[in-house]
C-alpha cells in the first residue's frame, strides 16, 4: 500500500512559502487508489494564500474526483530539523466536510521518516455543517 505520509513529505518540498517559511505538503488518496499532491501557496497580498490541503482538494475535484479515503499532511518550518505537527486549519476541515465522510482519515505527520498520528474528520470537526444540512 502507498505510504501517503511519505508522499506528503515529498509534496512539501514544492511549497511556496516565502512569507511564513512554514512549508506544508499534502497527499490525498481517492477511493480508486489514486494519489493527488499539493502544497501551500502563499501570496504577497497574504489573504490569497491557499493551504496545502485546499490545493490538493482543488486539484482532485477539478479532475473529476469525488470520493476520498484519506489525506496526509506534512508541515513544519523551512530548515527545521524537528517536525512540528501541522493539523488542518478550520477552513480546510470545512472543505473536507463538503466531500468526505465522518470516517475520512486525516494522517498528521510527526517525523521526517513518515511517522504520523491518525484522526478522523468527525474527530477534528464534530457537529460540522455539510451538504445535508441544507436539505
Ligand atoms: N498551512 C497549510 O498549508 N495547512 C495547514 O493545515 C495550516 C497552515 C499554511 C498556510 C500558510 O502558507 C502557512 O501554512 C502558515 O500558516
Amino acid at each position: 500500500m502507498i505510504d501517503l505520509c511519505k508522499e506528503a513529505i515529498a509534496a512539501r518540498e514544492l511549497s511556496y512559502a516565502p512569507y511564513s517559511n512554514f512549508m506544508v505538503g499534502a497527499a490525498l488518496l481517492t477511493k480508486s487508489d489514486k494519489v493527488y499532491h499539493g502544497c501551500n501557496i502563499e501570496n504577497a497580498a497574504y489573504s490569497p494564500t491557499i493551504c496545502a490541503e485546499r490545493t490538493v482538494f482543488s486539484k482532485a475535484i477539478s479532475e473529476g474526483e469525488r470520493e476520498f479515503t484519506a489525506i496526509a499532511v506534512a508541515g513544519w518550518p523551512k530548515g527545521h530539523s524537528e517536525v512540528s505537527q501541522a493539523f488542518p486549519c478550520g477552513v480546510c476541515r470545512q472543505v473536507m466536510r463538503e466531500f468526505c465522510a465522518d470516517t475520512f482519515k486525516i494522517l498528521v505527520v510527526n517525523d521526517k521518516n513518515g511517522g504520523y498520528t491518525e484522526h478522523t474528520l468527525e474527530e477534528l470537526l464534530p457537529h460540522g455543517f455539510g451538504p445535508e444540512s441544507l436539505t
